[in-house]
């Protein structure tokens, strides 16, 4: 075979290949089925040795567009509900193309000025567009998860330095264990992000109400026990299965009162900040020492994209403290991303942030905002109303949570029902939801963040699950 290096011309066939699929794509993902029943062994039928003669450029994009169009999930179409999880925006969508094709290296400014000058503007726009105080540093990264991992990190770099040690330097062997309060709201990746960080996911202590939000009490309490040592509090802003809020002022009063960290996880629910409609449920999250959303869930930009924000303009220096003689210095003007972030070299994800912000601007990232709260009120308007479905928790925001529940079910079956009607829609294809566990229930749980999604797709779900259930039953 030719020597790849000898054909330059194949990145633009490269690339026309793909374009030439796009538009058929884009129009699918309206109409298309949100997955096909046999993608699994679409996605099986890839597997092979390493090829000693490759297939080539175009043979290598042929076979991953014949199979992966079947073996992949419509997921940034309008009717995936499953996770939380956007669908690319259109500037979004061609800004991360220009991403690939620059091929940017965003960990500092002399590897790409755009790539950094574009990340500090845009982590800029996303302060205000949250209503945060301009003067707090941040950075992009991967998503919630590396988000609550920044966020934390510089949490116990403070805890650390409160007791007189640079975590980043020293480690945590000379100091006691981290006491970390929250809601029983925490997401698994705050969990994950305690446990990458040392502090151990199971030393969390939960202050939990009945309804699973923080119970304030309990929180004073357990700070009032620490008799002024330093701790690390987490607040949840937009619950994954409810999108139900903690009451954030109140635990930023008890912060304030006792010195303590205030970690907010915002994922998707920093959104509600974005419409007059429901800023009120995130109201205190500017009181916050740390803060986090994502960018590819309401955002609508594509995988992968998160931010964390720090008020302290210093801390995520100090904790991702790096450098190295080939590296350059850094500057109060000119950051390096790389020594303020988990990663060195970074995707240059401020191109689609930017672009997306740019294209549409505050009122567009308010009606998309709005149009969610509108589908998620229009869902659970139907499930109430309907006597063979079961709300199963408020809707503040753009989760709702409900079960199946036919007449003549008994309680004992409606939780196998309704998860085996949640494996069936997962290869149905019309709409795209998965089950949970919402006290003691297992739940349907679709989530509303995808720009595209239309009344007409909202009125598809229960539709399809009351379909799905009567030939389940029958
Ligand atoms: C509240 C919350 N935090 C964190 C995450 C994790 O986000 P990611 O999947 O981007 O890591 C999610 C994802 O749904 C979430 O809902």
């Amino acid at each position: 075979m030719a020597d790849p290096l000898d054909q330059p011309a194949d990145g633009l066939a490269a690339l026309e290949r793909v374009a030439a699929e796009a538009e058929a794509y884009l129009d699918s993902l309206a109409n298309g089925p949100v997955r096909l029943a046999r993608s699994d062994e679409a996605a099986a039928a890839f597997d092979g040795p390493l090829p000693d003669e490759g297939l080539g450029t175009l043979g290598a994009l042929d076979r991953l567009i014949e199979g992966g169009l079947d073996a992949h999930v419509r997921s940034s179409g309008p009717r995936f509900f499953h996770w939380v999880m956007g669908g690319a925006t259109p500037a979004a969508l061609g800004a991360d193309w220009l991403t690939s094709l620059l091929d940017q290296n965003a960990g500092g400014w002399d590897a790409s000025p755009l790539a950094a000058r574009l990340e500090l503007l845009s982590l800029r726009w996303l302060r205000e567009l949250f209503g945060l105080p301009s003067d707090w540093d941040g950075v992009l990264v991967t998503g919630g998860q590396m988000a609550n991992f920044s966020g934390l990190a510089a949490a116990r770099q403070w805890w650390g330095e409160r007791h007189g040690v640079d975590v980043s330097a020293d480690g945590l062997a000379d100091l006691p264990q981290a006491p970390v309060l929250t809601s029983g709201f925490v997401h698994v990746t705050a969990l994950k992000a305690l446990a990458m960080l040392g502090l151990g996911r199971g030393r969390l202590k939960i202050c939990a109400d009945g309804g699973g939000a923080m119970d304030l009490a309990a929180l004073a309490h357990e700070l009032q026990a620490l008799a002024g040592a330093p701790s690390i509090v987490i607040g949840n802003a937009g619950e994954v299965n409810t999108g139900l809020f903690d009451p954030l002022e109140e635990i930023a009063d008890l912060c304030d009162e006792f010195g303590a960290w205030l970690h907010i996880d915002g994922a998707f629910g920093l959104f509600a900040r974005v419409s007059p409609r429901t800023a009120g449920l995130a109201a205190g999250v500017e009181r916050a020492h740390s803060v986090i959303a994502d960018g590819h869930k309401w955002l609508n930009v594509p995988f992968d994209c998160g931010f964390a924000f720090v008020r302290d303009r210093e801390l995520l220096g100090r904790t991702f403290a790096a450098g190295a003689a080939y590296l350059p210095e850094a500057s109060e003007d000119h950051p390096i991303f790389a020594f303020r972030a988990p990663e060195l070299s970074r995707r240059a994800r401020s191109l689609a942030v930017w672009a997306t912000l740019a294209a549409y601007g505050r009122s567009g990232y308010r009606a998309i905002v709005e149009r969610c709260l509108d589908n998620a009120a229009r869902l659970a308007a139907q499930v109430e109303s309907a006597e063979d479905f079961e709300l199963l928790a408020p809707v503040p925001l753009n989760v709702v949570c409900f079960r199946y529940r036919p007449a003549g079910a008994t309680e004992p079956e409606l939780d196998d029902l309704n998860q085996r009607i949640g494996e069936a829609v997962l290869t149905d294809g019309r709409i795209y939801a998965g089950t949970t566990c919402w006290k003691g229930k297992v739940a349907f749980r679709p989530a509303f963040v995808n720009w595209r999604t239309t009344s007409n797709d909202v009125d598809l779900i229960l539709e399809t699950l009351r379909d799905l259930g009567a030939r389940l039953r029958s």
